[in-house]
């Protein structure tokens, strides 16, 4: 028998018990595509969806996380090869508290280099995950650093040079979780009722493996898949009880906007995003998040019918690309239906509707409803105490992506801040494609956002690490850069992008 063949016998079972679930039919995704991908014949709608994986939690004093392939499930019985630092098809939840130490071994079981990067923590350089720390098949490092940073939602990933975008993309990712006396205080929604999702787009080939072969047009715009992916699973769904919970997001996509929404049009309420809780929660019906972005939200289910169902999407939006007279930006955002966006053998294109996580509203228990209250304070830094101003340039053009005209090279400084210091980083965004901008080391505060939308979104309040700037946008951050000296990355975290270059060394001295 071979692989497809297996694939296909091996998962006739586990697609029919779940086709028995009804779907979502408004907002398919699917279209059926994953058992043509097995060679099954198609179901009529309803579709399968897959019970949501909550990866297992682990303590970071001790931890072994070997990078892998390895055949994983992505939905009960439809097993896919993925590259993963631990068992399942991404890596386990790392949970810290502030003032811990964490000691996580890396043992590279994949055949390339590799390294692992914790995205949004401060953390000497050494620990960091810099692409020169890349080690060979076969290699162990060792990382030990001490946990500054404040309770919030990060995440961590490969990180070696050229290989980001592959490895992530295939599992080589996970969620880091930190809490803190602050945040315990609080009475947040916990245990079951918080949900951190890790999301993620692919596509499957025929063979049922993930697809990752960026063609040229997704060279220059980034790569897309055609379903959604929640902590590993394809196309999740999640039972709930009528109360509020707590649901972490991160944007783990290779280069996917997401406009989180939820299809019954109920707002969330916004507590948190990068660097931790907001000093005021908000309400939002919709929030967009760049590539390595978070946001920490309330869903409040308790006035959900029992028996309904709630899709947590990404909502249709004209994408910012600006292509010209390409004739790629035609006919995007018109809804992600059966077949729409989904181009030849490319994916959804960005801005199409998806569908991320369907939640079951199962049980009535009595609700808890969470009180806003005072959430903890985030120190102000007034930008005009910076020492400098450096302004950078995200080019692409031509089959290749810079900043400042100048592609990363792994051992080259392009700038160098002195310790101590506060200064303003101005990302300056002229070319046609979206540019979530990242910086290693510090929390940031966005302080001004020039053309484009030409404002300061309600979700880029407080500390952040990653800032998306559209075509046409030009945006200020403020940091100090008071926490380790050496050498730390700047980039674009379209994954992409990065890949091909558009990334570069600052150092702290
Ligand atoms: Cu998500 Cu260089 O990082
Ligand atoms: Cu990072
Ligand atoms: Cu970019």
């Amino acid at each position: 028998m071979d692989r497809r063949q297996f694939l296909a016998h091996s998962s006739v079972a586990g697609l029919a018990t779940l086709a028995s679930r009804t779907a979502f039919a408004a907002t398919l995704t699917d279209g059926g595509r994953l058992r043509r991908a097995l060679g099954l014949p198609d179901l009529p709608p309803p579709f399968e969806r897959a019970p949501l994986r909550m990866p297992p939690s682990v303590t970071a004093d001790g931890l072994t996380l070997r990078a892998a392939a390895r055949r994983v499930e992505i939905a009960p019985g439809v097993p896919v090869e993925a590259w993963s630092p631990g068992d399942g098809p991404v890596g386990p939840t790392i949970r810290l508290r502030t003032g811990d130490t964490a000691r996580i071994t890396l043992e590279n079981a994949l055949n390339e280099p590799t390294i692992l990067h914790w995205h949004g923590l401060r953390v000497p350089e050494i620990a960091d995950g810099h692409p020169r720390l890349a080690i060979p098949t076969g290699a162990t490092y060792q990382y030990e650093f001490p946990v500054i940073d404040r309770a919030g939602t990060y995440w961590y990933h490969a990180h070696p040079h050229h290989r980001t975008g592959v490895q992530a993309y295939r599992g080589m990712a996970g969620l880091l979780v930190i809490g803190d006396a602050a945040e315990d205080a609080l009475g947040l929604p916990n245990g079951e009722h918080d949900l951190p999702l890790l999301i993620q787009d692919r596509r499957l080939a025929a063979d049922g493996t993930f697809a990752y072969e960026p063609a040229m047009h997704e060279q220059m715009e980034g790569f897309f898949g055609d379903a959604a992916f929640a902590n590993g699973i394809r196309l999740p769904s999640k039972s709930v009880e009528t109360t509020t919970y707590r649901v972490r997001v991160v944007n783990g996509t290779t280069s996917r906007i997401l406009r989180l929404a939820l299809s019954n049009g109920q707002p969330f309420t916004l507590i948190g995003n990068d660097g931790g809780l907001l000093p005021t929660p908000e309400t939002l019906t919709q929030i967009d998040m760049g590539t390595g972005e978070r946001v920490d939200v309330l869903i409040d289910f308790g006035k959900v019918a029992v028996g309904s169902r709630v899709m947590l999407m990404s909502a249709a939006f004209e994408s910012p690309a600006r292509m010209g007279g390409m004739g790629m930006g035609m006919g995007r955002g018109m809804g992600g239906g059966m077949g729409m966006g989904r181009m030849g053998a490319g994916g959804m294109a960005q801005g199409a509707a998806m569908d991320l996580v369907e939640f079951t509203v199962d049980r009535a228990v009595k609700p808890v409803a969470w009180k806003p209250r005072t959430l903890p304070r985030i120190a102000t830094l007034d930008p005009r105490t910076a020492k400098r101003t450096r302004t950078f340039q995200f080019n692409s053009a031509m089959m290749q992506h810079n900043i400042n005209g100048r592609e990363f090279d792994m051992e080259r400084i392009d700038e160098t801040v002195r310790f101590g210091d506060t200064e303003v980083w101005t990302f300056v965004n002229d070319s046609p494609f979206p540019h979530p901008v990242h910086m290693h080391e510090v929390q940031f505060h966005v302080i001004e956002r020039l053309g484009g939308r030409a404002r300061i979104m309600p979700w880029e309040r407080g500390l952040k690490d990653v800032v998306l700037v559209n075509p046409g946008e030009r945006v200020s951050v403020a940091a100090t850069f008071d926490t380790y000296r050496g050498r730390f990355l700047m980039h674009c975290h379209n994954m992409v992008h990065e890949d091909m270059g558009m990334m570069m060394n600052y150092a702290i001295v």
